[in-house]
């Protein structure tokens, strides 16, 4: 298996997809790299593909903001990152050869780290970890083991933006997260 500085070179040059030629950079993550909880988003957008960091235009303001809610930040106790670690053009969702292109870099990100929860951040994400049919409306908030690591789902913050209503549910996700912390992880150091 590889260590993390061969696999931050190794992503970090990928071109085993389109997205290669487009990209200002790979975007690889953030947050300790030995956090028992890892949140994995969709693929980076503008801002992030300019700066190398995932989640830091709106949405990510309003991920900090409730993550911070529930005593967790990229600052000291979670990693953040993304299926697709380069930026689709125009935002527009990654293909299907795209992410099975971009999964094994994952694959070997959560060998590295080793998470005992992964949450997953909108649609894509669900869909491409926890179960193809994920439905994020009916299934956001329950956690599903796989491999001894426990998944949950929840909104992308970008479906909070859009639709506010929905925040109350966020929330209660967040914080339905910090009780299973609480009950399964070891090390985790709350803000
Ligand atoms: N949306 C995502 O899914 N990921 C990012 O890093 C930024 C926006």
């Amino acid at each position: 298996m590889a260590d993390w500085k061969t696999w931050e070179t190794g992503c970090s040059a990928c071109q085993k997809c389109a997205l290669a030629s487009t990209r200002h950079q790979v975007v690889l993550g953030v947050g300790p790299k030995d956090a028992e909880v890892v949140f994995v988003g969709e693929a980076p957008g503008e801002n992030e593909d300019l700066q190398g960091e995932p989640f830091i235009g709106r949405g990510g303001k309003l991920l900090d903001e409730v993550l911070q809610t529930v005593g967790l930040s990229r600052e000291s106790n979670i990693y953040i990152t993304n299926i697709v670690k380069c930026r689709p053009p125009q935002n527009r969702d990654p293909k299907p050869q795209e992410r099975d292109a971009c999964m094994p870099w994952l694959c070997e990100q959560f060998s590295l780290i080793k998470p005992r929860i992964v949450v997953c951040l909108g649609r894509v994400a669900a869909c491409s970890l926890i179960n193809p049919n994920y439905k994020v409306t009916k299934e956001h908030g329950l956690f599903f083991e796989k491999d001894s690591t426990l998944y949950m789902g929840t909104f992308h913050p970008a479906a909070i933006l859009r639709d506010p209503r929905k925040k109350g549910e966020w929330v209660a996700d967040f914080q339905a997260l910090r009780k299973k912390i609480e009950e399964v992880c070891q090390l985790i150091v709350f803000e």
